[in-house]
């Protein structure tokens, strides 16, 4: 199936996102129906492409916000982040759904989840499009996922590697000679 010259398989193809989303918002539509204050967070810019067709598939009220972080290795320990870009607008008593493009060791997450839990909201729960949970370091809570996926390296419909190939529309696993990682 002709794909792109640096995409071993194609994993998920464009219909086959489109569908779980549309099955997600339909879980999250019914679960949020009777909250008037639901803020989704996108983490920036991996999550982009997802938070943008999830949140046109609700059939609810919904407000959008987005952070950007950076990962930093002070003493060269692995899973610290910092936040570069923070949300506009508080969180305090509003209802968040923090979206992800990949939870992979869960440490991004769980530095995410403290630092937003530090704001009060009124509650906070995570929903990612991939999830390699095999190679889960923090126990986090994920409330809603579109994939469980294997241990290999991802790209497309937002996800990079070296800040490429975000645009692709499917999700696909790169060429490990092209990966150093
Ligand atoms: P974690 O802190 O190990 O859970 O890392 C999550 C972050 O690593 C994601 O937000 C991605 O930016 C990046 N990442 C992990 N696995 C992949 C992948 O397969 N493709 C692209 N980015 C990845
Ligand atoms: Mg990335």
């Amino acid at each position: 199936m002709p794909s792109h010259p640096d995409i071993e398989k194609i994993l998920f193809t464009q219909e086959e996102i489109q569908a779980r989303i549309a099955a997600l918002a339909e879980q999250i539509s019914t679960d949020y129906a009777n909250t008037a204050d639901l803020v989704m967070i996108g983490v920036l810019k991996g999550s982009v492409f997802f938070l943008a067709d999830l949140a046109r598939a609700l059939s609810i009220h919904t407000r959008i916000d987005f952070l950007s972080i950076t990962p930093f290795h002070p003493a060269g320990e692995p899973g610290l982040v910092r936040i570069v870009k923070d949300l506009d607008a508080s969180i305090e008593g509003k209802d968040v759904l923090l979206v992800e493009d990949i939870i992979d060791t869960g440490l991004t997450l769980r530095y995410l989840l403290r630092a937003l839990n530090e704001r009060r909201p009124r509650s906070l729960h995570v929903c990612t499009l991939l999830d390699r949970s095999v190679r889960r370091l923090a126990d986090v809570p994920v409330r809603y996922r579109c994939f469980e996926i294997p241990d290999r390296f991802i790209v497309g419909y937002g996800l990079d590697y070296q800040q490429g190939h975000r645009h692709l529309p499917f999700l696909g696993v790169l060429k490990s000679e092209l990966f150093r990682g």
